[in-house]
């Protein structure tokens, strides 16, 4: 059997029994069936990733956009081929999407492989998605334009602007504690989301599109429009025609990528007050440019960084007011200073050159904010090691109270994402506002890292009023989440960690502003405990078996460790 490398357009990677010609020839005779000419054939070939699925409410009008992107393909004159892949949807995918999130870049790389494309354009938008078909894309390694579905618009009830998910948690937190009642939270509940779309926060859907506009593997302006907006239809005609210009010039994302590219997106993440999710999945995007990118490189970049963009959860506005301010183009002008103009982008032109043609914040608006006046100076996301946490755990520092910063508790320990399910509203419990909820066995080998770190507040401390405390754990959370919450605490319990180690009762100690967090207790008791620890069994097969073999820790970004 033998691939030509060399080959292109619908011949590309061919596969021949000594007779390449009869296989030139099959492809032609199979595509006649479906009225492909020579015409057709000879043009260059753009493969259109599609995860339009009825599980996937986020990618709900992706049938029109892959459309639209074919359009542009043939305006430009290439060939477009759409192709499914797995699509994961936050909501409806069990037990969590991070535990799939690595399948789908595996899907997606091997089916860019397997079939003839000179390009790729990628419809991502869910959470997992983006991340998952540029870790494809640059393993791959072709020609690769990002879309994303876009967000939603926000919805209303009685007179207030509602977005998913931050005010879904906040008004079910009311809720909990007695503030709304049965028939108001079923209201609130047909008025979240109100269009398809992605979560119209700066939650992790959000976050990702803009890094991937700042990594130069989106078109300029492609990350803030929304899903039902005529301007998300418009990024992706001109995206399909770019995709053909790409195809003929051959920049890969190998060409792209940089270390600058990679800390201009840490710029990116700390201003927009982004997702904590983003860490694992830069980190692992990085990784697959052969590109080092630690957990210290964000805290050196969020220590410079000020966070200018006032989007929920860290700030009040939705990704329909940062797209109505400008959206990347006038962020990245405001931050010019801090970037690295030499990063390249898929225009063929370096940020630099781009920023020339961009405006900073109008006057007009107050979404986007000016370097002199932000919404926090720096630090808007930080990472903290310690004896909990050896390898470093992360804060979203611009999301947490001021007042639990610095904090010294005992802890109270739940085995897992079940049992605090189970346990935490017990008032036997004791829980008082000064403990910390240590949750474990949350982590990427233990659970694939659900977004279960956001432990909600015991119901009899919230219905004293209590909105926020100290909680720890090895998993993740929603990047429209909020609170003072410690997450990806590496190693993880379920590979032998000191979270493992934790009792009831211990004391642990956190500050955010030292980088540190500790468990207070001697290394002799701890070394004691290790002796009694059990560590969870891979599963007996299939994927979880292979996810739990392979998955790397979260601060090495959770990709399996051969790929
Ligand atoms: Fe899809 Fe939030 S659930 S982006």
């Amino acid at each position: 059997m033998s691939r030509d490398k060399n080959e292109k357009g619908i011949y590309k990677n061919l596969t021949a029994y000594g007779d390449t010609e009869f296989s030139r020839y099959l492809r032609r005779a199979f595509l006649s069936s479906a009225g492909y000419d020579r015409e057709d054939i000879n043009r260059p070939i753009i493969g259109i990733v599609n995860t339009s699925s009825d599980y996937n409410t986020c990618h709900r009008q992706m049938p029109e956009m892959v459309d639209t992107v074919k359009r542009g393909v043939l305006e430009a004159g290439g060939l477009p081929f759409a192709f499914p892949t797995i699509s994961l949807n936050e909501i409806l995918t069990s037990p969590t999407t991070m535990l799939f999130r690595n399948l789908q870049a595996m899907d997606t790389e091997e089916m860019i492989r397997a079939q003839p494309m000179d390009a790729v354009v990628l419809l991502g938008g869910c959470d997992k998605t983006v991340p998952a078909q540029s870790m494809a894309a640059i393993s791959a390694d072709i020609p690769a334009v990002q879309i994303v579905a876009g967000s939603m618009l926000t919805g209303h009830w009685r007179g207030e602007r509602l977005g998913a998910c931050t005010d879904c948690r906040r008004l079910w937190a009311s809720f909990r504690a007695g503030e709304l009642s049965q028939e108001e939270i079923c209201e609130i509940e047909e008025s979240l989301c109100a269009t398809g779309g992605t979560c119209m926060v700066m939650g992790t859907a959000s976050t990702m599109a803009c890094l991937l506009e700042t990594l130069g593997l989106m078109l300029p302006g492609g990350a803030s429009p929304p899903h039902a907006s005529g301007d998300r239809l418009k990024n992706c005609v001109a995206s399909g025609r770019h995709a053909v210009e790409l195809a003929r010039s051959d920049l890969k994302p190998s060409k792209i990528l940089t270390r600058g590219s990679f800390v201009n997106a840490l710029t990116v993440l700390m201003a927009i007050g982004g997702s904590t999710n983003a860490i694992v999945h830069l980190i692992a995007m990085a990784r697959r440019a052969n590109i080092e990118l630690s957990l210290q490189d964000f805290n050196d970049v969020s220590q410079k960084t000020p966070m200018l963009v006032d989007c929920k959860p860290a700030g009040k506005g939705y990704m329909e007011d940062f797209h109505n301010a400008g959206g990347m183009k006038v962020l990245l002008k405001e931050l010019e200073p801090l970037l690295d103009p030499d990063a390249l982008t898929i225009t063929g032109k370096p940020l630099g050159d781009l920023l020339t043609t961009y405006q900073g914040p109008g006057e007009w608006q107050e979404t986007i904010r000016r370097k002199e006046t932000p919404l926090q100076k720096r630090g808007a996301i930080r990472a903290v090691f310690g004896s909990l946490a050896p390898d470093g755990a992360i804060i979203k520092a611009a999301a947490a109270s001021d007042l639990l910063m610095k904090h010294r508790g005992p802890a109270v320990v739940f085995e897992s994402p079940a049992d605090a399910a189970d346990r935490i509203d017990d008032p036997r419990l004791g829980i008082t506002p000064d403990h910390v909820m240590i949750l474990r066995n949350g982590g990427p080998v233990g659970a694939g890292m659900p977004e279960a770190g956001s432990l909600p507040i015991p119901k009899y401390l919230a219905e004293q009023g209590i909105k926020d405390m100290v909680r720890v754990s090895d998993a993740r959370m929603s990047g429209t989440a909020y609170g003072t919450i410690v997450l990806h605490c590496s190693p993880e319990a379920a590979v032998g960690g000191p979270l493992a180690l934790v009792r009831d009762g211990d004391l642990i100690e956190l500050d955010v502003e030292e980088g540190r967090i500790d468990l207070m207790v001697s290394p002799e008791e701890l070394k004691q405990r290790e002796a009694d620890l059990d560590l969870p069994k891979a599963p007996a097969r299939g994927w979880l078996k292979l996810h739990h073999e392979h998955v790397l820790q979260a601060h090495q970004g959770c990709d399996l460790d051969f790929l």
